[in-house]
């Protein structure tokens, strides 16, 4: 059976956070449509995974650039190592992605990078060839649902995202299909109207949803 996992990067919790209202736009209609698969949520700010510290970037060197056996890594090493294949292999169990995050500095929260990191794995979501990188992670799905104070879109400062650009690369280096991204933007600059931007916003993840729901994922 084809499952969903959304990935939910916010502190703020759905009473407060206009893209998790906007995330469960998308996830109703979603079901709406495939009302069969499973779908699994996480929060990024409760979920205990690796950071990409000393003992993860040894790890790593050790297996990927010296041949090293997980048995001839240190206990920390080896351990740390292992949450993040577990990460990885828990991941690509899934068929369909759903990304919510806002905009935070030109970019993403930061917790949603050190998650990516746990999916970069040389051999299991990405290979080296000949011909440069390729993703392993075919047959995929993803979708990006970011909110953003300010106006980007058709300004001078479009070409500062770095967020949802970003994600969409990593993605697509994984070998992942990236829908086009449900972007909600102008929330902090016009306050008065932020009702009528949310219901936007969530109409859009709607018809968004419907779409990346109806046009399968070719096996
Ligand atoms: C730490 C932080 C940094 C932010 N940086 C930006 C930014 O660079 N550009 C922007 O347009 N909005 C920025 N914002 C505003 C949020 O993107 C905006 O409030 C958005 O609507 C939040 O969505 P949410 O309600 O789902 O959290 C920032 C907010 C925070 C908390």
């Amino acid at each position: 059976m084809e499952k969903l996992l959304y990935i939910a990067a916010n502190p703020k919790g759905l009473e407060k956070s206009k893209g998790l209202k906007i995330g469960e736009a998308f996830l109703e209609s979603f079901h709406q449509v495939r009302p069969e698969l499973e779908i699994k949520k996480v929060d990024l700010f409760s979920l205990d995974f690796p950071q990409m510290d000393a003992d993860l970037v040894s790890a790593r060197g050790k297996l990927a650039g010296y041949g090293y056996s997980l048995e001839q890594l240190s206990d920390i090493e080896r351990e740390k190592i292992l949450l993040m294949h577990n990460l990885a292999n828990e991941f690509i169990s899934f068929d369909y992605f759903v990304f919510v995050s806002p905009m935070w500095n030109l970019s993403s929260p930061a917790i949603l990078k050190a998650y990516i990191d746990n999916l970069f794995i040389a051999g299991k979501t990405f290979a080296h060839t000949v011909n440069g990188p390729k993703g392993l992670l075919m047959n995929k799905k993803a979708i990006h649902l970011q909110t953003r104070g300010g106006q980007y879109t058709g300004t001078p400062m479009e070409a500062l995202e770095s967020g949802d650009r970003y994600l969409k690369i990593a993605l697509r280096f994984l070998g992942i299909e990236v829908a086009d991204s449900v972007i909600t933007e102008g929330f902090d600059i016009n306050p008065l109207k932020v009702p009528e931007i949310l219901e936007q916003g969530q109409e859009n993840a709607r018809l968004a949803a419907k779409d990346f729901a109806t046009k399968l994922v070719t096996v």
